[in-house]
């Protein structure tokens, strides 16, 4: 008598159960966007099916829209680059942050992050007497300015430098390179 009859023949009562290992959710890195692999994990919990947690994420801190001033009521902002020669000089408005003035006016100042403090391609070096009317920067934009390249006593990240009425007339200087971006070939 062959095995398969055998096991046929065999009482249920005294059948051992079998389990089948299967993974809760299959998820395939080439299809799900990177948000969703980092943000939810589905897991089952005994006796209660599928639970779904979600894992605390920091939602980046965008720049903003910015609104031009009419000529000659806004905040001045000069750009230059790293030999000191004017880039441009530009008008904000009181909030405006120096990264998003940037992106505006088409001044090559990276921001791969975006603003959310992630990165050191923002980085620029603020004239030292509008250095010093800045509030101090926070832990997490220290942090990002340890891995800037050519890092100054008046360094600052330009997605946290916003600008206020006292500071018409900033010097934003950009550095020869950042860590993702060769700027000018020194
Ligand atoms: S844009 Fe990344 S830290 Fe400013």
């Amino acid at each position: 008598m062959s095995r398969n009859t055998l096991n046929l023949l065999r009482p249920l009562t005294n059948a051992r159960p079998t389990y089948t290992r299967t993974s809760p959710v299959s998820i395939s890195k080439s299809v799900l966007p990177r948000s969703t692999l980092r943000s939810e994990i589905v897991r089952p919990i005994s006796g209660s099916g599928l639970k779904k947690r979600t894992l605390h994420t920091t939602i980046p801190r965008q720049h903003g829209e910015i609104t031009r001033p009419e000529p000659g009521t806004g905040i001045k902002l000069t750009f230059k680059d790293s030999k000191g020669n004017e880039i441009k000089t530009i008008e904000g408005n009181e909030g405006d942050d120096i990264l998003s003035l940037a992106h505006e006016y088409d001044v090559d100042l990276e921001g791969a992050c975006e603003g959310s403090v992630a990165c050191s391609t923002c980085h620029v070096i603020i004239d030292p007497e509008n250095y010093d009317k800045l509030p101090e920067p926070d832990d997490e934009e220290n942090d990002m300015l340890d891995l800037a390249f050519g890092l100054e006593d008046t360094s600052r990240l330009g997605c946290q430098v916003k600008l206020t009425k006292d500071l018409d007339g900033m010097v934003a200087t950009l550095p020869s390179a950042t860590r993702n971006m060769y700027v000018d070939g020194e």
